[in-house]
């Protein structure tokens, strides 16, 4: 490398890290001073990182007070400063499984021979605190600050029913002279939600997440603020003992803090390798919705007090403990434009195009706003900087603005009044609902919906058939309605982008075998509002042909039991418009099953044949089972009187769980204590309606 080009990258070190000291240093005062965070916590650690990183590399340009070794922020002059005894430390973090073991692997060398055992807690996603008892007495309440100095927020936190006031020396317990407490005080996700329930209803003014709302709860000047708050504690460490029990190892410090009365956290794991310990953290990883609070990832401490004497701490953080951070949840991102898309049923849902950003476990470029309301709540605008979450299976949505970061000139976003489609159709929203709707019938976008609805799988199921077949077929014009599919031939498809001639003999099968799909399938497909897939189940069993189905009247229908009166009146006025008659009837041209009498009259038989002993009765089905389809399992419970809906409540008898059962369905059923079956308690059921 010539002088010259080593210089300029020098230059270019140099530039870059005292933009990031700049950086690292203002987005820590917005979090954990102005509890006003303008970046996610995920985006905060990136910085940080890369911030540790250079200086790394780089030590001839070290500087004495960099914003990389702060732990927190400065403590508010809004509140008394209180030194801590024993400082409050950071964490330092692993992202990944190699992270952990190389931190393992530092643990190792330093410990020589003696093998280490692990404690793992939850990292509750909270605010640390301080909680000083003196002669038994509740005293003092002090955040972290910054690490060595902390505030003075005794009255708030005395508000907080779970924190003791006075400590009781139980039989045999020595309650130390002086002790300190240290945990995290956070929100329930339950207590957060009623608070921007309320929020809704008075101001507007909403809470991003949990851990912002218990921060802003605390650090109130005024504790009857904080006292109306749902704050909770758990309790994970010691500070400063004098006098009381001797302890050896961490677990038993926890088993200490259980007995003098705080809420310890029952996930508490002590393990002996590093495996197990990766393995208890990919566990949480997938279960962190599973807890009514929330965590971001997994603290990871050495058990041996002595071997913690040993290993020390860093600057910032002991050698002794990691965090084992999940990936990111919530990220900030640019809003750069807010569009709207039309549903099958002419519905306009507004979404936001992102700039992309990695979060949840993948690439988000757009985010549903679900609706004008929820557009006008969040008052999120093109040009903001924006929250954007992905939790779980949940879709992406946008939490909300970063409000300071607005750039000037903005307005609120205005909902369209005309479809996005070439025809300019004109948006409506009625009175009293929620959405808003292109009702033309001839809008292309609702056309191209319904064929790709119509090829999906809990329709029709055509595989190939998917958005960019149809929205050539359509724009071709070789496709006006789903019934179009059944004349295409091979030759025609074979001309589309991407389709060579195997790949169109290939969907043209396809397409042929989704003639005979069964009723139910069928009646689903057709797309009608409020006929969703367990309403056709019960139509199709009652009715047996599409032809009956299309002569019953709504009270005919209605009568049906599980069809409700709203259900009824939408199929038999969406059979009386004259477009659905010629559609159909050109579906009974191209030779689409419609049901036929001899096998309805078959079913009712068989019907009548199997005794109905789960009428009444509700059983939910959840995970892979052996000897049914979902779909069996499911029919099975039907056609024996009973209901199977997709979600777990009070009224559920009974849940049958196979391989992989849905997490919440599961924690709810034990939640609720409903029965829980195997296969073949299931078997059994099915067989006399009782449980095994
Ligand atoms: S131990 C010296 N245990 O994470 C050890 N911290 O990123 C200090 N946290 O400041 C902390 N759950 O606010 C510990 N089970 C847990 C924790 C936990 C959450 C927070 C705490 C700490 C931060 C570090």
């Amino acid at each position: 490398m010539s002088e010259r080009s080593e210089r300029n990258i020098d230059t270019g070190a140099a530039d870059r890290l005292s933009e990031l000291r700049a950086q690292v240093a203002y987005h820590n005062r917005r979090y954990h001073e102005l509890d006003e965070p303008e970046i996610s916590d995920a985006d905060f650690d990136l910085l940080a990182r890369e911030l540790r990183e250079l200086e790394a590399e780089h030590p001839e340009l070290a500087v004495d007070d960099s914003p990389a070794e702060a732990v927190g922020g400065a403590p508010s002059v809004l509140f008394a400063p209180v030194v801590h005894a024993v400082p409050m430390t950071s964490l330092d973090n692993a992202m990944s499984a190699d992270e952990l073991h190389a931190w393992g692997n530092r643990v190792r060398r330093s410990l020589g021979d003696s093998p280490a055992r692990f404690v793992c807690e939850l990292k509750i996603d909270g605010l640390a605190m301080s909680l000083r008892y003196e002669r038994g007495r509740y005293v003092q309440a002090a955040t972290r600050g910054d690490g060595r100095v902390g505030e003075d927020v005794t009255p708030n936190v005395a508000t907080i029913g779970v924190i003791p006031k006075q400590l009781k020396g139980r039989k045999g317990l020595a309650v130390p002279d002086v002790v300190e407490v240290r945990g995290e005080i956070y929100m329930t996700i339950a207590g957060f939600d009623r608070l921007n329930a309320a929020a809704d209803a008075a101001d507007g003014r909403r809470f991003v997440n949990p851990r912002n709302s218990a921060a802003g709860s605390l650090r109130q000047k005024d504790p009857e603020v904080t006292a109306k708050r749902e704050l909770a504690f758990w309790a994970y460490q010691l500070g400063e003992v004098v006098g009381g029990p001797a302890f050896t190892s961490h677990h038993e410090t926890l088993q200490f803090l259980t007995d003098l009365g705080f809420p310890v956290n029952p996930e508490v794991k002590v393990l002996d390798s590093l495996e197990d310990v990766f393995q208890h953290c990919a566990h949480w990883q997938d279960h962190r919705h599973d807890l009514d609070y929330e965590i971001d990832g997994v603290v990871v401490k050495i058990d041996d007090l002595a071997q913690r004497l040993e290993l020390g701490f860093t600057s910032r953080a002991p050698r002794w403990a990691i965090a084992y951070k999940f990936p990111p949840e919530e990220r900030t991102t640019v809003l750069r434009d807010i569009q709207v898309s039309i549903g099958r049923t002419g519905r306009a849902t507004p979404f936001a195009v992102l700039e992309p950003v990695f979060v949840g476990g993948s690439t988000v470029g757009m985010a549903t706003l679900h609706n004008e309301d929820q557009v006008r709540v969040k008052d999120v605008r093109p040009g903001d900087t924006v929250v954007v979450r992905k939790a779980g299976d949940v879709i992406p949505e946008v939490v909300g603005p970063v409000l300071s970061l607005r750039p000037d000139g903005t307005s609120p976003w205005q909902f369209p009044t005309t479809c996005p489609c070439p025809l300019r159709s004109t948006l409506t929203r009625p009175e009293g609902e929620a959405d808003t709707r292109c009702v033309d019938p001839a809008c292309p976008f609702q056309r191209d919906q319904r064929v790709i609805y119509w090829g999906s799988r809990g329709a029709m199921d055509i595989e190939g058939l998917g958005e960019r077949t149809v929205m050539q077929l359509t724009s071709l014009g070789l496709v006006e309605d789903p019934a179009d599919i059944y004349v295409l031939t091979a030759e025609q498809l074979a001309t589309l982008e991407g389709f060579a001639s195997a790949s169109a003999q290939k969907l043209v099968t396809a397409i042929a075998d989704s003639k005979t799909r069964p009723l139910p399938r069928l009646l689903t497909a057709l797309g009608v509002k409020h006929l969703g897939p367990a309403a056709a189940q019960l139509l199709a069993s009652e009715f047996g042909t599409l032809d009956r189905v299309m002569a019953a009247s709504s009270d005919e229908l209605a009568a049906v039991d599980g069809i409700g009166p709203v259900i009824a009146a939408s199929i038999a006025s969406w059979f009386e418009l004259p477009a659905s008659r010629a559609f159909i009837e050109k579906l009974r041209a191209a030779g689409v099953d419609f049901g036929s009498e001899s096998a309805a009259a078959a079913a009712a038989a068989a019907r009548a044949a199997v005794p109905q002993v789960l009428a009444g009765k509700t059983v939910v089905v959840t995970g892979t089972l052996a000897g049914f389809s979902r779909e069996e399992a499911e029919l099975a419970i039907t056609s024996r009187g009973g209901k199977s809906p997709g979600s777990v409540s009070a009224k559920t008898y009974a849940v049958v769980v196979g391989e992989s059962p849905g997490a919440s369905k599961l924690t709810k059923a034990e939640q609720l204590g409903i029965p829980i079956l195997d296969e073949t308690a299931f078997r059994h059921l099915l067989e006399t309606g009782e449980l095994a």
